[in-house]
């Protein structure tokens, strides 16, 4: 169930930890994916099937909607972080993004409350379409680095 090639439907969560993982395949130090969608809508189960993707046990993976951020794996394989307490508007410079994505990949939750521009993210839309149905669709993928693009493409293809 593709559109475009860069939006799928899953029907389970098995099927966005799937994708994820397959995406997770292919993320390298310096990638940003900003990950947006009402409350469960399924970031965190996106941000597990990542985990997955990277060689890191997906039972890390808790919620960092407290924590800000979360780092797994040791050498960092994936940094975690969530913007929801920051709120709209949030401050991103407090989180030295930079100095993350040194060492591994990022997932941000409630991306949008943030301008991430400068961060060139991958921008993933999850929409709850059903009771167990959530669509996932890149936004904007003409301003996400090509690299990631394609990776998410190559995801959604399986
Ligand atoms: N196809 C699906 N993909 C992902 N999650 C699903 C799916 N079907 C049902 N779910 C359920 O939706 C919920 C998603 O929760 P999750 O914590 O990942 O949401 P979230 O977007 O991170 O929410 P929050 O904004 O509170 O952080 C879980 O309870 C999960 O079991
Ligand atoms: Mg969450």
């Amino acid at each position: 169930m593709t559109g475009g090639g860069l939006r799928l439907t899953t029907g389970a969560v098995a099927g966005t930890e799937g994708v994820a993982a397959r995406l997770g395949e292919r993320l390298r130090p310096g990638d940003l994916v900003a990950l947006e969608g009402q409350l469960g809508a399924g970031k965190t189960v996106f941000v597990r099937g990542l985990a997955a993707g990277l060689g890191v046990d997906p039972a890390l993976v808790k919620s960092p909607t407290f924590v800000l951020h979360h780092v797994y794996g040791s050498p960092p394989r994936l940094h975690h972080l969530d913007l929801y307490r920051l709120g709209p508007g949030a401050r991103i410079a407090l989180l030295d993004l930079d100095g993350l994505l040194e060492s591994a990949p990022a997932a941000l939750e409630w991306a949008g409350f943030a301008d991430l521009e400068p961060w060139q993210p991958l921008r993933l839309l999850i929409e709850i379409t059903g009771d167990e149905a959530r669509r996932i669709e890149a936004a904007e993928p003409e301003r996400a680095p090509a690299r990631l693009v394609a990776a998410w493409r190559a995801a959604v293809a399986g």
